[in-house]
């Protein structure tokens, strides 16, 4: 029988050097560039608060305090904004420090995603939990974490997201082979059998792309610690979850993955960065009806 467990916390890796965004990175976190005027982990915090996971554990690395700063009590400038009378911008940095009960481990060295997340094993213990990736936005619109999670309490080991990306790009995600079953019409949750990590185009079983939304079973922990190095010499999460999928259910094995259709915005590089920086602004209500026109005529002076 498949036992199911509410889940309640969620692993955010965030010690990556940010060598994309260099010099920007240089003396700062990379999830703390604002995308508007929140920074990017910001967003990836709230996702996780509004799914009801408000159990979340930051892995972390050197040059990273900032982070910790932004979801802390800030007493002077709270103090100063009071005074002031400024009750918006005051709500507007309460809310951070208001969207879960937040921890954070180091990982100490870069060994790569699989090695962050067994980086959260002491404080996970025995539960299912969820992973976001910082450098992947998904629209609070769009439902996707919250299917996940329903998926692995009904369906028991590990569900990932994932999303059709174009043939070219394949080579730079974790790439799956659901049988072809996301062809179905109206599939959401389709069996994995099959997990590569960055194949070459030629060698990938589909354009099936993993996208930074992970829930998974604890039994990974174990798998991780068993995990060689593997592209780029780096402990990689989607050898372990290869692993589990040949695992019978009693040991916590079985992939799902749950197809998402809806919006998502990169932030991992320049281009795309700047991409869902301009998206979110133009759609936004303060912002939107000025820049849209601004836009639009900008880009006719090409
Ligand atoms: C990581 C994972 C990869 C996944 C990607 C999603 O790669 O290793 O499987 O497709 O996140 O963003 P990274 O982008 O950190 O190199």
């Amino acid at each position: 029988m498949i036992t199911s467990q509410r889940i309640r916390k969620a692993v955010i890796p965030a010690a990556g050097l940010g060598t994309r965004f260099l010099p920007a990175t240089k003396a700062m976190p990379k999830e703390m560039l604002p995308v508007v005027d929140e920074p990017a982990i910001q967003y990836v915090v709230a996702e996780a608060s509004q799914a009801g996971l408000d159990d979340i554990l930051m892995i972390t690395g050197q040059n990273k305090r900032s982070m910790e700063d932004h979801f802390d009590r800030a007493p002077v400038l709270e103090a100063t904004l009071r005074d002031k009378g400024d009750s918006k911008k005051l709500e507007a940095i309460q809310h951070a420090t208001n969207l879960g009960d937040l921890h954070y481990v180091r990982q100490g060295q870069a060994l790569g995603l699989g090695h962050a997340v067994l980086c959260g094993k002491q404080h996970v213990g025995h539960e299912p939990f969820a992973v976001l990736l910082g450098d992947d936005l998904i629209d609070a619109r769009d439902e996707l974490l919250t299917t996940m999670m329903e998926a692995q309490e009904r369906l028991g080991g590990s569900v990932i997201a994932v999303m059709e990306v174009p043939e070219e790009s394949v080579s730079a995600y974790g790439v799956v082979d659901a049988g072809g079953h996301h062809r179905e019409p109206g599939a959401q949750v389709v069996p994995v059998h099959r997990l590569v990590e960055k194949p070459p185009v030629e060698e990938a079983p589909s354009n099936l792309a993993i996208i930074g939304r992970y829930v998974l079973h604890p039994a990974v922990f174990s798998e991780l610690e068993r995990t060689p190095p593997g592209k780029g010499g780096e402990i990689q999460l989607t050898d372990a979850l290869q692993a589990m999928a040949a695992k019978a259910p009693e040991e916590g094995g079985g992939v799902h993955a749950v197809i998402f259709r809806g919006r998502r915005y990169d932030t991992g590089d320049k281009l795309s960065y700047i991409k869902a920086v301009v998206t979110l602004a133009a759609e936004r209500e303060d912002l939107g009806p000025e820049l849209r026109p601004w836009l639009k005529e900008f880009a006719q002076s090409f």
